[in-house]
C-alpha cells in the first residue's frame, strides 16, 4: 500500500498490533458458525455478542476495535455484489480485513442469484469466513434495484438467492432480514424458513419492517416468533443500546445471540460491559479519558493505514464525533476536524481537546 509521506509517521505498526490484539475471542477456527454456537449443552452462560453490518461504518478498523472490546464476531458493510464481481476498488477494500481478523464475514447485497454466488464465491477466496446476505437494507438505490428489503417480497427470489451463495461456498451462509415489507406484509418467519431450508446457517432479525426503516421500538415479540419457528441460531437485533436492554432482549426472545449497531457507535465497549452483565450481573465502568484517548488515536491511526490519508482523514470525522459524544466543547472540535487538512493535524486536535477535558487533567 502507498501511503503518504506526512502520514507515515503516524502509521505505528505497534498501534494496529495492538488494535488487533483481540483478547476475549473464542477460537472460531473452522465453522466459526457451529463454534460460535455450540450445542445448548455446552454453551455455558457465554451469549455471542456480533457487531451489525452498518454501511460507511463497519470497516475493517472499526471492527477490530469492537472486536477487541468483546464482539465475538463483526460483520463487514454491506458490498454491492456486482460491484463486487467487477472487482470495484471500493467494493474490494469493503470485503477486507485490516490484519489477520479471526473471522472475515463479508456481507453482500444483490438481486441475481448467479450474481450473488459469484460474489461470494470470491470473498471466500479472498478469506472470508462467513457469508451474509441482505433482507434489510431499506434504502431505495438498493430495493428498487431488487435487493436488501424488496427481498422480502419476493420469497421466491430469497430463496433462489440463499440456495445458490449455499451452494457456491463451503464456508456458512447467514442471512439478515427484517420482520416484513411493511406491517401488512411481515413474512419474516416465511423468509427466514426459507432461508433455513435452502441452506442458511443462521438468521439475524432486525425487528423492523422496511417501511419503519429506523423509527418507532423495535418489535422484539416478532423476533420472539421467528426464533420458535427455526431450529438454526437466530440473533435479534435492534435497539439494543447498553446491557439492561440486551438482557432484556435475551429474555423476551429466547434468541441465540445478539447483534448491537448503532449502541456500539462511539463507545465498543458495550460488548465487553454486555458480557459482564449477562454473565455475572455486573458492568465495568466504560474506559477513562486517558484509556479513551489511546483507543481513539488507535483508531485513527488503523483508518489512515486501511484508507489512505485523504479517505482516512474524512472517514474519521463521523467516529471522531461518535468518540467524543457528550464531553466537554465537543460541538467545537468537530467543527475543528471537519476542517482538518490532514491526518498530522487530525491527531493533534484529538490529543489537545482530550487533555483539555477536565476529567482527564484530574487523572
Ligand atoms: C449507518 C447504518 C448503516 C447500516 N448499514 C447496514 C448494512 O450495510 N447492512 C445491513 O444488513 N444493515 C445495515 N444497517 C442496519 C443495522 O445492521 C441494524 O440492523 C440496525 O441499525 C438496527 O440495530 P441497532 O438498533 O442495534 O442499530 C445499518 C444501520 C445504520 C445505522
Amino acid at each position: 500500500m502507498r501511503i503518504h509521506g506526512t502520514c507515515k509517521k503516524l502509521i505505528k505498526d505497534d498501534k494496529i498490533a495492538r488494535l488487533l490484539s483481540y483478547t476475549s475471542l473464542p477460537n472460531l477456527a473452522m465453522d466459526a458458525i457451529s463454534e460460535l454456537f455450540p450445542p445448548p449443552a455446552h454453551r455455558g452462560k457465554s451469549t455471542p455478542l456480533i457487531l451489525a453490518p452498518m454501511a460507511g461504518v463497519t470497516d475493517a478498523p472499526f471492527r477490530s476495535l469492537a472486536l477487541r472490546y468483546g464482539a465475538h464476531l463483526a460483520f463487514s458493510e454491506m458490498v454491492a455484489s456486482q460491484a463486487m464481481i467487477r472487482h470495484t476498488p471500493k467494493s474490494l477494500k469493503i470485503a477486507s480485513a485490516l490484519g489477520p481478523e479471526p473471522v472475515l464475514a463479508v456481507q453482500i447485497a444483490g438481486s441475481d442469484p448467479a450474481v450473488m454466488a459469484e460474489a461470494a464465491r470470491m470473498n471466500e477466496g479472498r478469506g472470508a469466513r462467513i457469508i451474509d446476505i441482505n433482507m434489510g437494507c431499506p434504502v431505495k438505490k438498493i430495493c428498487n434495484n431488487g435487493g436488501g428489503a424488496a427481498l422480502l417480497k419476493d420469497e421466491s427470489r430469497a430463496a433462489a438467492i440463499v440456495a445458490a451463495v449455499a451452494r457456491a461456498v463451503n464456508i456458512p451462509v447467514t442471512v439478515k432480514i427484517r420482520l416484513g415489507w411493511d406491517h401488512a406484509h411481515q413474512n419474516g418467519r416465511t423468509i427466514a424458513r426459507l432461508a433455513e431450508q435452502n441452506g442458511a446457517r443462521m438468521v439475524t432479525v432486525h425487528g423492523r419492517t422496511r417501511a419503519d426503516m429506523y423509527h418507532g421500538k423495535a418489535d422484539w415479540a416478532a423476533i420472539a416468533a421467528i426464533k420458535q419457528a427455526l431450529t438454526i441460531p437466530v440473533v435479534g437485533n435492534g435497539d439494543i443500546t447498553d446491557p439492561h436492554s440486551a438482557q432484556e432482549m435475551l429474555a423476551i426472545t429466547g434468541v441465540d445471540g445478539i447483534m448491537i449497531g448503532r449502541g456500539a457507535l462511539g463507545k465498543p465497549w458495550i460488548f465487553s460491559q454486555v458480557a459482564s452483565f449477562l454473565a455475572h450481573g455486573t458492568i465495568p465502568p466504560p474506559p477513562d479519558l486517558n484509556a479513551r484517548l489511546t483507543l481513539v488515536l488507535e483508531h485513527f491511526h488503523a483508518m489512515i493505514h486501511h484508507l489512505g490519508p485523504v479517505g482516512g482523514n474524512r472517514t474519521a470525522r463521523k467516529h471522531l464525533a461518535w468518540h467524543t459524544h457528550g464531553l466537554i466543547d465537543g460541538a467545537r472540535f468537530r467543527d475543528a476536524i471537519n476542517r482538518s487538512p490532514d491526518p498530522q493535524s487530525t491527531a493533534t486536535m484529538i490529543q489537545t481537546f482530550f487533555h483539555n477535558q477536565p476529567e482527564f487533567r484530574a487523572l
